[in-house]
């Protein structure tokens, strides 16, 4: 599976992104930024479409935006068809989301959670394997 990871941020979350992006290096991972870089306000649903076209065309395996809440970035990722983005707080939110509903699209708030925690959700989402089985049955469902 590609090592690829798309990121993304708004005015709100980049200065964690930068973060992010450094450690995600270290593990091992190519990342393909598409911005912001800067504290100048921007919409953040412009680099949820970002993102999302690089999960949705395979290549990124998966994909993190970040901006004040999360909200409004898990919002206008799950309009792309293919998303499954899913906005996490703690670990077993990030744990469950991939085990269960296969998200393809981590979203965190900035304002809401420390980095550390950040890179902590991170990490937990990258290592979780979803588990299929009737849950793949549930996910299909989505697109009925
Ligand atoms: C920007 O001020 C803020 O609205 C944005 O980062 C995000 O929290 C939206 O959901």
């Amino acid at each position: 599976m590609s090592k690829t990871i798309a990121i993304g941020a708004d005015h709100a979350g980049y200065l964690y992104k930068a973060r992010l992006i450094e450690h995600l290096k270290s593990k091992g991972f190519e990342v393909i930024n598409v911005g912001t870089d800067t504290g100048d306000s921007v919409d953040y649903p412009v680099f949820a479409e970002k993102v999302g076209d690089l999960v949705a065309s395979t290549q990124a395996f998966c994909g993190i935006l970040i901006c004040g809440t999360g909200i409004g970035m898990s919002m206008a990722a799950n309009k792309h068809k293919g998303i499954r983005a899913a906005l996490c707080t703690d670990l077993v939110m990030a744990e469950y989301t991939r085990r269960h509903n296969n998200a393809n699209v981590l979203c965190m708030g900035a304002r809401i959670i420390a980095y550390e925690m950040a890179e902590m959700i991170a990490d937990k989402f990258l290592e979780t394997e979803f588990e299929g089985g009737r849950h793949q049955r549930r996910i299909d469902l989505f697109d009925k």
